[in-house]
């Protein structure tokens, strides 16, 4: 398999997964069930932690060259954003206590990352016109985060190294 079509299998399937994890808090958070959201916290967690990171680490920087870096800066800024993001719905998840405002925010602020999803899976169509060794690398990168497996939050605070006022619970 061509590695631009190994690149776009896996980071689909990646984006599948949070979507889904997404739309669940979307489902939990008004029923309260603060077991089910401090669950799915930890999993988008989980899985956004080495994507974001890879992302940024090899991605970003490889597609500058199609992009430029002015729009290659919009997408570190969206990161930021979601980022920012994830510390309040981290204050929000797992708690059986919500009032209607605070169910209405969480709601509000998972649906915000929606679009980031399926507008970052479009990178996929520009990847294919990177020369392969960068693809290698940008997968090369993706191993050694999954490897690593820091969250989001912990590699935002401890690792990430951008400028990103919040505050874990
Ligand atoms: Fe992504």
């Amino acid at each position: 398999m061509v590695v631009a079509d190994r690149f776009s299998e896996l980071f689909r399937q990646e984006h599948r997964q949070v979507r889904d994890l997404l739309l669940e808090f979307i489902e939990a958070f008004p029923q309260r069930d603060g077991g089910r959201t401090g669950k799915l916290l930890e999993q988008v967690a989980q899985l956004t932690g080495p994507h974001f990171r890879y992302e940024e680490e090899a991605l970003y920087p490889a597609l500058t060259q199609i992009f430029g870096a002015g729009y290659i800066e919009q997408l570190f800024r969206a990161h930021d954003g979601i980022i920012r993001t994830a510390f309040r719905l981290s204050q929000l998840a797992g708690r059986a206590d919500l009032d209607d405002d605070e169910v209405d925010e969480a709601v509000k602020l998972t649906r915000s990352i929606l679009p980031h999803v399926s507008d970052c899976d479009g990178l996929s169509i520009m990847v294919e016109r990177l020369p392969e060794q960068a693809v290698q690398r940008v997968l090369d990168v993706r191993e050694r985060s999954r490897d690593a497996g820091l969250d989001l939050l912990t590699w935002a605070s401890e690792i990430r190294g951008r400028a990103t006022p919040s505050s874990r619970r």
